[in-house]
């Protein structure tokens, strides 16, 4: 089974939670003002950013003070009916058993257009008699519809934690992970999150889980764009999408090229289309619209993109016909990019070595690179001075007779013959 790092490392207690310590310190004050009566605002409001602990640090109180925490997000409470359910709840601070009760109105700008004015209005009243304490969360305290609500609210800004904090956090997942992590490493995807913990963490998670080593190397070619978190939405879009619009739509979404999208959907799509119809359809898709691809490529005629488009997206998500949604699946880095940026310094090498071969032997540096250069490393790996004779005839620089070599002492004895 999957288990996501954000869920099995979620903070369980105050302590744990990273960052904004005056937030939270202001908040526990709040909370805790209630045994001493009702304070004059009934209900925090908490907004921040995505991923840095909003919902998290309402858990770990609730826990850290033993209380009765009634969970509910935008779903719940969608309409006035809705809403006023909660009204009973709210109107006691302890529940039959003596606990403290706490009611979390959780990602309150999930609530949207005007069928949800009703909602906001009724939260309202309900914290205008609230005899326990209420907590509103969401991205934006600042939101028109929020404006009479916000009177009610103790206002308590979650900002996003540093990057040192960030980093901080990713340590301790590795300690307790087994896994050796170099601090370049870690620090490279600490920034990249900007503050979002919980996007770090995934990060992590996909690029580290089952290694015994996380190198820079590792993490270096994400490069600072194409945001996992991002992606991520994209692919869901695609791969879970039920409408042909709404999995084109993916495509203005994702911050990565047409190609780069192709190889994200590539490699996700068997772990995610588990039936094997499914799959062969997916399959299909992907193939036409790799197709169209190469016409482009052949042709430079970019009209071809819709139907690459149209392929890759829509031509995906429609393909899910039988699979069921089994809980929790990852998704992963595209291994064939990751393969190819990793052996790009690799490749260069071999063609600069093809280079100095089509000198001598008249032939493409290609085709030297195939076939020469296999023959190449045999000699240079097992006799001297024959690797010697033929670096002084093609002019090799001696990085290359390195790289033929492979060994150190090798290079160091056939350039001293050289020489
Ligand atoms: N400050 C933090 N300390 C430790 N872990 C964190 C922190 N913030 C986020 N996380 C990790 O990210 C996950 C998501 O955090 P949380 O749900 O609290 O974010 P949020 O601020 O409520 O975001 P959203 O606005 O998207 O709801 C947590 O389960 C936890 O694993
Ligand atoms: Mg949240």
């Amino acid at each position: 089974m999957y288990h996501p790092w954000t869920v099995k490392y979620k903070p369980k207690t105050l302590k744990e939670v990273v960052g904004n310590r005056e937030a939270i310190q202001k908040f526990v004050e709040w909370v805790k003002s209630w045994n001493k009566g009702i304070p004059k605002k009934r209900a925090a409001f908490l907004y921040g950013p995505p991923g840095i602990g909003k919902t998290v640090t309402v858990e770990a109180l609730a826990n850290d003070l033993k209380m009765e925490l009634v969970e509910k997000n935008a779903s719940d409470y969608r309409t006035e009916e809705a809403v006023k359910r909660f009204a009973g709840l709210a109107s006691q601070y302890s529940s039959l058993f003596g606990t403290k009760r706490i009611i979390l109105f959780d990602e309150l700008d999930g609530l949207t257009g005007t069928a949800d004015k009703g909602g906001v209005k009724a939260i309202t009243d309900i914290i205008k008699t609230a005899q326990c304490p209420i907590v509103l969360v969401a991205n934006s305290a600042y939101d028109p519809r929020f404006i009479n609500l916000r009177n009610y609210c103790l206002l308590i800004e979650f900002k996003k934690p540093s990057s040192t904090d960030v980093l901080k956090h990713l340590k301790a997942i590795c300690l307790k992970e087994g896994i050796k992590a170099e601090e370049n490493a870690l620090k490279f995807i600490a920034q990249r999150s900007e503050g979002d913990i919980r996007s770090a963490v995934n990060d992590l998670q996909a690029l580290a889980q089952g290694k015994k080593h996380l190198t820079y190397d590792d993490v270096s070619w994400l490069g600072y764009r194409d945001r996992q978190e991002t992606i991520f939405t994209v692919l869901r879009m695609i791969l879970y999408g039920r409408t042909c619009e709404g999995a084109k739509r993916a495509v203005n979404m994702a911050d990565v090229d047409i190609d780069m999208l192709f190889e994200w959907i590539y490699e996700n799509v068997p772990a995610h289309l588990t039936d094997p119809h499914d799959l062969a359809r997916a399959m299909d898709a992907l193939s036409m619209a790799d197709v169209y691809r190469g016409r482009i490529r052949s042709t430079q005629d970019w009209s071809f993109v819709r139907y690459v488009i149209d392929f890759m997206t829509a031509g995906v998500a429609m393909a899910r016909v039988n699979t069921k949604p089994s809980g929790w699946t990852p998704f992963h880095f595209p291994g064939r990019v990751q393969m190819l940026s990793r052996s790009k310094g690799e490749r260069a090498m071999q063609l600069e070595i093809g280079r100095k071969v089509k000198r001598r032997c008249h032939i493409s540096a290609t085709r030297a690179s195939k076939e020469v250069l296999p023959y190449l490393r045999i000699i240079f790996k097992n006799n001297v001075e024959m690797a010697a004779g033929l670096a002084k005839w093609l002019d090799l620089s001696p990085e290359m007779i390195e790289y033929l070599a492979e060994n150190k002492e090798k290079a160091e004895a056939i350039n001293k013959l050289l020489s």
